[in-house]
C-alpha cells in the first residue's frame, strides 16, 4: 500500500515538472511581453547596435533596445547580449548586490504581479539558467559558462 501511494506521489510530482516545463515564448511570454514590454520595445525601437550607439536620444524618447520577436528576444538571454533579460528583470535575489534589475518594475502593478510574472520569465529561461553573468567578465562577476548556457531553455 505505501508503495502505491508513494508511487503515485512520484506520478503527480513528474507531471508537476513537466507542467512547469512546458513554458513557451508563443503562449506564455508573447502575450505578456505584449502587456508590460511592447510600448518601449516593439517594432518601432532600434536594434541593439543603433540603441547603443544613440542611447540619449532613444531613452529621451521611451525606447529601449528592440527585442519584438523571438529570435530578438533571446538575443537579450543567450548570445550577444548574454544575461541581459536576467538582469534586467532580476527581482534582487540573484544579483550580488540585491538590487532588482531597472525592468523588474514594468513587470506588474503589484509585488504579486510582478513576482508571478518573473517566474515566469524564469521557467520559460530555465530555473537553473537565471544567471546574471555576461559573456565577457566584467569587474568581480566572471563571464557565463558553457555549462550555464547548456542549461538555456527559451522553448519557442
Ligand atoms: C516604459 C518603457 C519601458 C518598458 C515598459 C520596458 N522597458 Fe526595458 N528598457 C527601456 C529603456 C528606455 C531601456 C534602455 C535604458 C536602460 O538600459 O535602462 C530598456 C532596457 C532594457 C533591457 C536592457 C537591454 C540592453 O541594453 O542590454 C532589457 C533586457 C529590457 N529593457 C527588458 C524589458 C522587458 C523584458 C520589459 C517588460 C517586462 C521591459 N524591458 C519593459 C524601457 C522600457
Amino acid at each position: 500500500m505505501l508503495r502505491v501511494i508513494l508511487a503515485l506521489f512520484l506520478v503527480a510530482g513528474v507531471s508537476v515538472a513537466s507542467w512547469a516545463q512546458d513554458i513557451t515564448y508563443r503562449k506564455h511570454i508573447k502575450p505578456l511581453w505584449e502587456q508590460k514590454c511592447a510600448a518601449c520595445h516593439n517594432a518601432s525601437a532600434p536594434y541593439l547596435g543603433d540603441f547603443d550607439e544613440n542611447k540619449k536620444k532613444y531613452e529621451a524618447q521611451m525606447k529601449g533596445p528592440r527585442m519584438d520577436t523571438y529570435a530578438d528576444l533571446i538575443s537579450f538571454v543567450g548570445w550577444p547580449d548574454t544575461g541581459a533579460i536576467m538582469r534586467r528583470l532580476d527581482d534582487g535575489k540573484s544579483a550580488s548586490d540585491g538590487k532588482p534589475g531597472n525592468m523588474y518594475q514594468n513587470l506588474g502593478g503589484t509585488e504579486g504581479e510582478r513576482q508571478k510574472n518573473l517566474s515566469l520569465f524564469k521557467e520559460w529561461v530555465g530555473k537553473d539558467a537565471w544567471k546574471l553573468n555576461r559573456w565577457e567578465a566584467r569587474g568581480k562577476v566572471p563571464a557565463i559558462t558553457k555549462q550555464d548556457l547548456d542549461k538555456i531553455k527559451v522553448k519557442y
